[in-house]
């Protein structure tokens, strides 16, 4: 039988990390599969997924920009992610082999900080695109207090918070933070190419955390301006290795070796 084999899908591709994380642990764990990066073009989305599901050897895929809305129109979707996080990240295979459509972003994001409880407490995040989706979804199930949600279009923000059933503010980014237990970026800002977010972290306690999806450059000004306050901080490469995990499980059957992370993000890095 042909190798087993997964695979990332995005327009443009060439740019993702997907295939040596998921590279990475198929070597340590000795999986005789492949998974590499295909790009698809957005008018080839329904042939993909048509073929893909035809093919035994295909586990799965992740989905990124700019098909996370669209591929929900091609695959099962039995976990009502079009009503709530909106996006998929990724497609594998039930036991019985039919395909499904789901979303590791949001337990990703989580999973750097299940240490962290957040029931009842203030949390700030800035942004209200597609990765604000995914965090405001993770956080009202969380339970966390009010949300104060700063981003460029407040209306975009406050759409948001009432879809996801938090409690808060929806302010500009110039707006002051309040005393939040968790920072959160989701916002291009900070991102290698674009300005960086500039905010005033006097306001949080001595305890808060500030975590930034931003993973390129990996130290953002936010974290470093947290860092230099003396904050707990969480980097874009952790979100991105902990939604691939559970990506991983679900194509190969197996649990990532997280106790090779480090070396995993030295080669992220390299
Ligand atoms: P993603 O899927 O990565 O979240 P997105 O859906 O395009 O990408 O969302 C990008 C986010 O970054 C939005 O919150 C956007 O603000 P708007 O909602 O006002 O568009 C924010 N963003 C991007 N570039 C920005 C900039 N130069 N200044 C301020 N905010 C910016």
């Amino acid at each position: 039988m042909t190798q087993a084999y997964a695979e990332v899908i995005g327009d443009p591709i060439a740019h993702s990390k997907s295939p040596l994380i998921h590279g990475f642990w198929l070597e340590k764990l000795g999986i005789a599969a492949d998974y590499r990066a295909t790009r698809v073009a957005p008018d080839d989305l329904a042939s993909f997924f048509a073929a893909r599901a035809d093919d035994p050897a295909w586990r799965g895929c992740n989905v990124t920009v700019p098909h996370k809305v669209a591929a929900l129109d091609h695959v099962p979707d039995p976990g009502g992610l079009r009503a709530s996080i909106g996006a998929i990240n990724t497609v594998f295979r039930d036991e019985g082999g039919a395909l499904v459509g789901t979303n590791t972003d949001a337990a990703g994001f989580v999973s750097p900080i299940a240490g962290l409880d957040l029931a009842g407490r203030p949390v700030a995040v800035v942004g209200a695109g597609g990765a604000a989706r995914a965090v405001l979804f993770a956080l009202a199930r969380l339970g966390v207090g009010r949300v104060t949600l700063l981003n460029r279009t407040p209306l975009k923000g406050a759409a948001l918070l009432a879809q996801f059933g938090l409690k808060g503010d929806a302010l500009p980014l110039t707006a002051r933070l309040p005393a939040a237990a968790l920072l959160v970026n989701t916002s291009a800002l900070g991102m290698a190419g674009q300005p960086p977010l500039d905010l005033d972290l006097s306001p949080l306690p001595d305890d808060a955390v500030v975590y930034d999806i931003v993973y390129a450059p990996l130290e953002t000004p936010l974290l470093a301006a947290a860092a230099a306050r003396g904050l707990d901080t969480v980097d874009g490469l952790e979100m991105l290795v902990g939604q691939a995990a559970l990506a991983f499980e679900l194509f190969f059957g197996a649990a990532p070796p997280r106790d090779h992370d480090e070396e995993l993000r030295e080669r992220l890095l390299a």
